[in-house]
C-alpha cells in the first residue's frame, strides 16, 4: 500500500512524501531515501533520468553526480536552464549491488518500472510539462509502455496521449563511459543538438 493509492496527492511536497513511503516494488528497502523530482511546480520541460545514483541517493535530489555534470553543461549548451527544468526519474529509489564497498549502480527491471510510473504520472499531472525528454532507454520504456532503442525513437518528437510533446534521447552517464576523446565530443554534440531540437519542439 502507499499514500497515491488511498490519498489524493496534490502537491509537489504531498508527492515527495507518498514516494519516500512506497512499498510497491522491494527497491526502498536499500535505497537512503526516495528521489523525488526537482523544479517548479509548473514547467515547460520534464526531464526525466532512469533512476538515483549513488550521489542522488544520499543527497535526495536528482543529478546531482557526475551524470548530473553532463547533464548540466549540455543544459547550458543547448540554452535550456535547469532551474525551470523539472528534473525527475522513472524509478524514485536507487537500485544497486555492492563491490566490495562500492554501490554499483544496477539498471531497473520492467516490473520495478511500470510500479513506479504512478509516482512520473503523478508529476506529470501537476507540472504539465509542454515536452516530457526521455534521457536513455528506462525513461523511453516508462513514458511509452514500450521497449525501443534509443536509436529508433531519437530525432522523431511524437506526441503522448495526453497532448505533451516527448523527445527521446540518449542518457548522459553514456557519455561518461566513451573512452574515445573524438567519440565522446561527437555524442556530446548530438545530445545538446537533441535537447536544443526539444526546446524548439516546446515552443511550438
Ligand atoms: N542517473 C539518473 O538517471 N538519474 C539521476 O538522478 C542520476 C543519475
Amino acid at each position: 500500500m502507499d499514500q497515491a493509492d488511498d490519498k489524493p496527492v496534490t502537491s509537489l511536497r504531498q508527492l515527495a512524501a507518498a514516494e519516500n513511503e512506497c512499498r510497491r516494488c522491494p527497491l526502498y528497502r536499500d535505497a537512503t531515501q526516495a528521489v523525488p523530482g526537482e523544479g517548479p511546480s509548473r514547467a515547460t520541460f520534464m526531464l526525466v533520468g532512469e533512476q538515483p545514483g549513488d550521489k542522488e541517493d544520499i543527497a535526495g535530489k536528482p543529478f546531482v553526480g557526475p551524470a548530473g555534470r553532463v547533464l548540466d553543461a549540455a543544459l547550458k549548451d543547448a540554452g535550456i536552464d535547469r532551474a525551470q527544468t523539472f528534473v525527475t526519474n522513472a524509478v524514485k529509489h536507487f537500485k544497486f549491488e555492492m563491490r566490495g564497498k562500492r554501490r554499483l549502480h544496477k539498471r531497473p527491471n520492467n516490473y520495478e518500472i511500470e510500479r513506479c510510473r504512478i509516482w512520473l504520472d503523478h508529476e506529470r499531472e501537476l507540472v504539465q510539462p509542454r515536452t516530457v525528454i526521455a534521457l536513455g532507454v528506462t525513461a523511453a520504456r516508462s513514458l511509452t509502455g514500450k521497449t525501443l532503442t534509443i536509436a529508433k525513437m531519437r530525432k522523431v518528437p511524437t506526441t503522448m496521449a495526453d497532448g505533451t510533446t516527448l523527445v527521446v534521447t540518449i542518457h548522459p552517464s553514456a557519455l561518461l563511459r566513451i573512452e574515445d576523446e573524438a567519440d565522446k565530443r561527437a555524442a556530446y554534440q548530438d545530445f545538446v543538438a537533441d535537447l536544443k531540437a526539444a526546446a524548439k519542439a516546446g515552443k511550438r
